[in-house]
């Protein structure tokens, strides 16, 4: 398997924010193409340790080669099961947790997943695919008005219920597999715009899709609700989000004062020379909360 084509977002920010020290242990709950983790792995030195989670076997496969000698466990999980993972291996409180959310580019640049628009491969758009319902299924099983509602909600798509009807009287004629069928699909039920947009036209539909094959807003919320308990007193969560219905969770769950100290009253943005070089880094929001004592 190759290297990861992935380029992590924020990271000198993420690092300032979890403020680790050499021998402490912490949480990447998205190792994705690995570039955090390679860095709180350096951060936390060879007497701490660095506990990497994610959905995706094949990133765990990928980076767990090219990362050899860093003192890191993986685990194949979802992070809202973090206290699971903790137990399994005997760790009762970590020094930090760090949570990348969405896609990583290696994701979409495996067309046998579907997250991308010209992929021939089924539209699966799954963490892990052996979880779970492919995109097309549900394409092919839900109602116009169940469609059009996640189209909207997690989307924002505007003509949602115009997409909607097309899913259902296209599926009447052959099923939908493709991503790449899908795709033209949402194009031809969109109206043209001059000048064209900058984004794909399909992109909010597929975002939309993926959210809820992968139930990604419910485990966000689980996981903010199970954190603070597996964090030392002065244990630091950062969060990078790329969706509204995202941010808003992690600035609600912080703002329990309660629990937590914010550390960051705004999002952390990306500079703009950091847009300039990865352009994916556009829509990342940052937010840091140390738990209190
Ligand atoms: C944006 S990438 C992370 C990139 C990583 N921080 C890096 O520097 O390369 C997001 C990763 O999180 C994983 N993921 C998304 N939701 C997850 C969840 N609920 N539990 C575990 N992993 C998840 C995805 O499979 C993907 O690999």
């Amino acid at each position: 398997m190759s290297m990861s084509c992935h380029t992590s977002v924020l990271s000198t920010e993420c690092l300032s924010l979890l403020s680790l020290r050499s021998g402490m242990i912490v949480v990447d709950g998205t190792l994705g193409g690995g570039g955090h983790t390679r860095l709180l792995a350096e951060a936390v030195g060879p007497t701490g340790l660095v506990i990497a989670v994610d959905r995706d076997a094949a990133a765990i496969e990928r980076v767990s080669q090219t990362l050899q000698g860093l003192p890191i466990r993986y685990a194949q999980a979802n992070f809202r099961d973090i206290p699971e993972v903790l137990d399994a291996v005997g760790v009762t409180a970590v020094n930090g947790v760090l949570l990348d959310l969405g896609i990583s580019s290696d994701q979409l640049a495996d067309s046998a997943r579907g997250f991308s628009f010209d992929s021939q491969g089924p539209l699966d758009l799954r963490f892990d695919p052996t979880e779970g319902e492919p995109a097309f299924r549900l394409l092919n099983r839900l109602s116009a008005e169940h469609l059009a509602d996640i189209l909207f909600r997690y989307g924002e798509e505007r003509f949602s219920r115009r997409i909607a009807r097309k899913i259902v009287a296209a599926r009447s004629q052959r099923p939908i597999h493709s991503a790449c069928d899908f795709a033209s699909l949402v194009s031809s039920a969109v109206p043209r715009t001059y000048p064209p947009q900058r984004i794909h036209p399909a992109t909010r539909s597929f975002q939309a899709m993926r959210i809820e094959v992968n139930e990604e807003l419910k485990s966000l919320s689980i996981a903010l609700e199970r954190i603070p308990s597996r964090l030392t007193a002065e244990g630091r969560l950062a969060v990078i989000s790329f969706h509204s219905l995202e941010d808003r969770l992690v600035k609600t769950a912080m703002r329990n004062s309660q629990i937590w100290a914010t550390l960051t009253r705004s999002p952390i943005r990306p500079s703009d020379e950091e847009v300039d070089r990865n352009h994916r880094s556009r829509s990342a929001k940052l937010r840091g909360a140390q738990r209190l004592g």
